[in-house]
């Protein structure tokens, strides 16, 4: 029997929490079939919507479910074949990778009859983003896993924390088309912070993990600030400053870069101003004459 997984695409750091909040958007995502052969192994029969590898061994997919099968605590001998469906394009931002990695493994764990509670999953689809990126962060594959909004409390060992999605959130995303791989988007990063800063971004996860289990949204609004890396990353996006400030006017609470880039990210507190962010968004972007698509979507 064939189980067809849709996998979220997800925002990264959202603002202030880098590597460790993630946020899952109920659209797009990528969508995965899968099935068990007899034949062991693992077979990526086709890809739609993107020019990625079949072969396991270098696709995010094939990585994942090699993690999970290796944990099982009995060998298995069945395959697994599958088809994966691209709907979030490679390097926009809004985590592709994850979500292809998460959606697998997620689909073999029900043919499997769930022998791995869905918190375990995430270890096993870090390794999709230590192949697709060169660092096995959580902070996409946990939403995509778990949904709504999720902290990795901590790396070593992988603790994730599922947070409260407050009621009426939206999400505003454009994605320009420019590419920005996340393995250079880590590599300017400096290593070292500065303690005045570093007090100011730990007061604001604190703050947005606080909003979001009161519901308020000011405070969330307010916590959306991150004075570590988007400094430096956001000199990488077009318009970056006009399209934080323009679309606050607009209405939205705040938002930042999304992931490592080159998407940027807003949340509103309805559908209406959403979606007039975005239209702010359009005019910011329209004469720049880039190519750019824009994602109004619930956080899920
Ligand atoms: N937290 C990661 C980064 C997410 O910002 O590099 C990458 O999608």
């Amino acid at each position: 029997n064939r189980i067809k997984v849709f996998s979220p695409a997800t925002v990264a750091n959202v603002a202030c929490g880098f590597d460790v909040i993630g946020l899952a958007l109920d659209n797009p995502g990528d969508e995965i079939e899968m099935w068990l052969s007899s034949e062991p192994g693992i077979r990526i029969r086709e890809i739609h919507g993107a020019d990625l590898p079949l072969e396991p061994s270098k696709n995010v997919c094939g990585v994942a479910l090699q993690a999970l099968v290796k944990k099982l605590p009995d060998p298995l001998n069945a395959g697994f074949e599958m088809i994966i469906k691209k709907n979030i394009q490679p390097g926009s931002g809004i985590g592709s990778s994850a979500a292809s990695a998460a959606g697998a493994v997620v689909a073999a764990n029900i043919l499997l009859g769930e022998p791995f509670p869905k918190k375990k999953l995430v270890r096993f689809a870090m390794e999709g983003e230590r192949l697709a990126s060169g660092s096995a962060h959580a902070d996409n594959v946990a939403p995509a896993i778990l949904g709504g909004f999720t902290l990795v409390r901590s790396y070593t060992p992988v603790d994730i924390v599922g947070l409260p999605t407050p009621p009426g959130l939206w999400v505003t995303v454009i994605h320009p088309q420019i590419e920005v791989k996340t393995s250079d988007a880590r590599e300017i990063l400096k290593h070292k912070v500065l303690m005045t800063d570093a007090i100011k971004q730990w007061g604001n996860v604190a703050a947005l993990v606080a909003g979001l289990y009161r519901n308020d949204y000011g405070l969330i609004g307010r916590s959306l600030e991150d004075v570590i890396v988007e400094p430096v990353r956001s000199i990488l996006i077009p318009a970056f400053q006009e399209l934080k400030i323009k679309c606050k006017e607009a209405g939205a609470l705040g938002g930042g870069i999304s992931g490592s880039g080159p998407s940027v990210f807003m949340l509103s507190t309805s559908e209406e101003i959403a979606r007039n962010v975005a239209d702010v968004m359009n005019n910011i972007y329209q004469p720049l004459g880039l190519e750019y698509h824009i994602h109004v979507s619930t956080v899920n």
